[in-house]
């Protein structure tokens, strides 16, 4: 079992504001690409989490850091690892799903 289980946003308003960098940040850091895993961490994007309000949203083992930062992410990461570990129903999702949906057609 992975230590941290980190999901960011890729829903609509978190990509508009900045979740792919973040992703790239966590990326950079971990040395893991979005969908890898490794004994420690395992990375992806999810569906939206519903707190678009305060986008960027990431999961950290279920608990939310909002309005994340590209530059303070890592750091929010181990903070918000410390908390105990919360179920979520929130979906995973890969980059053939963000890629095939069209959002101008949901417009
Ligand atoms: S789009 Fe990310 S929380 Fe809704």
């Amino acid at each position: 079992m992975v230590d941290k289980n980190i999901r960011v946003c890729c829903g609509m308003t978190c990509g508009v504001m900045g979740a792919g960098k973040i992703m790239r940040k966590i990326e950079a850091e971990t040395g893991l690409k979005q969908g890898e895993k490794n004994d420690k961490i395992d990375l992806a994007y999810c569906t939206c989490t519903g707190n678009c309000h305060i986008a960027p949203s990431v999961m950290v083992n279920g608990n939310f850091i909002h309005e994340a930062k590209e530059e303070t992410i890592m750091n929010e990461i181990e903070e918000t690892a410390k908390q105990p570990k919360q179920e979520t129903t929130i979906s995973d999702a890969t980059i053939d799903e963000i890629l095939s949906n069209d959002f101008l057609n949901d417009v």
